[in-house]
């Protein structure tokens, strides 16, 4: 076969650069019922919005940490602007907004694909507005028919979802490593990826079960990931954000069995999320991987992190391939930052760098599972798009036009 050979795909093999029973599991979701938070995905499977909405309806979709779905979105005729929405946030999980920003840059890089389905040419522009830095980008449209044709991963975008659960191991054989790797150049970003058997695959999953242990020991870091947890149907249907056992990676069986008990606190979250990382997500992954970047701190370096995130799942998703962030090293080297602790985690971290001044902005593990995962919350389309906002942007482009459309 043409192309990369598999030592070339991987590092750590010695090559190159490139995670009642039927009433309490019906309150937690787990059982059938219609189900408004999970609309958004049939929404864009079903083809429900045309024109910009389009976008919108590709960005809700995409990956964001904690499922917190930190954006509000501006639409008009000519385009698209997306805005972060600070107050979404992980507090000290994620103390820098490093992961908010990854998930506002998955969501951009899902509309730059959807521009393709509405046929209309889309230039993107990160950060346009110095003078508001919460505006994270804009998304120009073009005229009708000036677009590339529809891209091939459309139709991933409404199956691409965050699998926890066991998978089978082994390895990913070389054709699907080729496609899960195919993707455009991202300024200032770099994949690496380990066999998970490899020197650095072991290395990467000692070092990611010790900063899940240390960030179960954080009582503030476990207290603010709790605060994202929906235990009850009424308040997953409200919220329509947040991560719930349904998408915990139990078997539906377990899970139906956990729904008896009481709602869970924070401690026994962090005892479950231990043993599964330990005993689950780590001796099943086939690989694990790194996204890189220079400056992981950069808004821009991290909405790009957070853009090839987005695609390689994408890739993944359309390889047949499973995929799970594992985020817990790069959470806890931010963490040792903020309480200006010895980095432990960061020089721990070089031992699976090639060049150390390339730094871990995004951990995560692929693999080949017996069944697909199931989709997350979402907030749809209505809930996040705003008349004032559509109004300030079609005043933008009047200006910049000189006055005339
Ligand atoms: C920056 C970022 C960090 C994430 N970190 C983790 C992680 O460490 N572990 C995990 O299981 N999922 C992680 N996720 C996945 C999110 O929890 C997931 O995208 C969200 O719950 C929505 O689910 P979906 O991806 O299935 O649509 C992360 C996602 C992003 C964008």
């Amino acid at each position: 076969m043409n192309g990369p050979s598999r030592r070339q795909l991987l590092i750590g093999g010695g090559g190159l650069a490139l995670a009642g029973v039927g009433a309490r599991a019906w309150q937690q979701g787990l059982l059938g019922g219609d189900n408004p938070a999970l609309a958004a995905w049939d929404d864009w499977s079903s083809g429900r919005q045309a024109g910009p909405l389009k976008l919108v309806g590709a960005a809700v979709l995409a990956a964001s940490p904690h499922n917190t779905q930190p954006w509000a979105f501006a639409v008009g005729r000519l385009g698209v602007d997306i805005f972060e929405i600070a107050s979404r946030s992980l507090g000290t999980m994620d103390p820098f907004g490093r992961e908010r920003l990854a998930g506002l840059g998955a969501a951009i890089h899902n509309m730059a694909l959807a521009s393709t389905a509405v046929g209309r040419a889309a230039r993107v522009r990160l950060l346009p507005d110095p003078g508001n830095p919460a505006h994270v980008a804009r998304i120009l449209l073009g005229p009708d028919g000036s677009g590339p044709a529809p891209h091939p991963l459309l139709p991933f975008i409404g199956r691409r979802h965050t699998h926890r659960g066991s998978w089978r191991g082994g390895p990913v054989s070389t054709p699907k490593l080729i496609a899960l790797l195919a993707f455009p150049a991202f300024p200032d970003v770099r994949v690496a990826l380990f066999e998970a058997a490899s020197p650095r695959g072991q290395r990467f999953a000692a070092l990611t079960a010790e900063a899940t242990a240390a960030i179960v020991a954080d009582s503030a870091m476990m207290a603010d990931s709790h605060r994202w947890f929906r235990h009850e149907r009424s308040e997953a249907m409200r919220r329509m954000d947040g991560l719930t056992l349904a998408t915990s990676g139990v078997s539906p069986l377990l899970a139906a069995g956990a729904a008896l008990l009481p709602a869970q606190s924070a401690q026994s979250e962090g005892r479950f999320w231990l043993e599964a990382t330990r005993d689950s997500h780590l001796p099943t992954a086939s690989l694990f991987g790194l996204v890189l970047t220079p400056r992981p701190h950069d808004r821009r370096s991290a909405m790009l992190v957070g853009s090839a995130w987005q695609r390689l799942h994408l890739n993944a998703t359309m390889a047949g391939l499973a995929a799970q962030p594992l985020n817990q090293l790069p959470e806890m080297i931010d963490r040792e930052a903020q309480l200006g602790r010895k980095a432990g985690f960061a020089r721990a971290a070089d031992a699976l760098l090639d060049d150390p001044a390339w730094r871990p902005g995004f951990g995560f593990r692929i693999g080949i599972a017996d069944a697909p995962a199931g989709a997350a919350l979402r907030r749809p389309v209505s809930a996040v798009i705003g008349p004032p906002a559509r109004l300030a942007f079609e005043v933008d482009q009047w200006r910049a036009a000189g006055g005339a459309f």
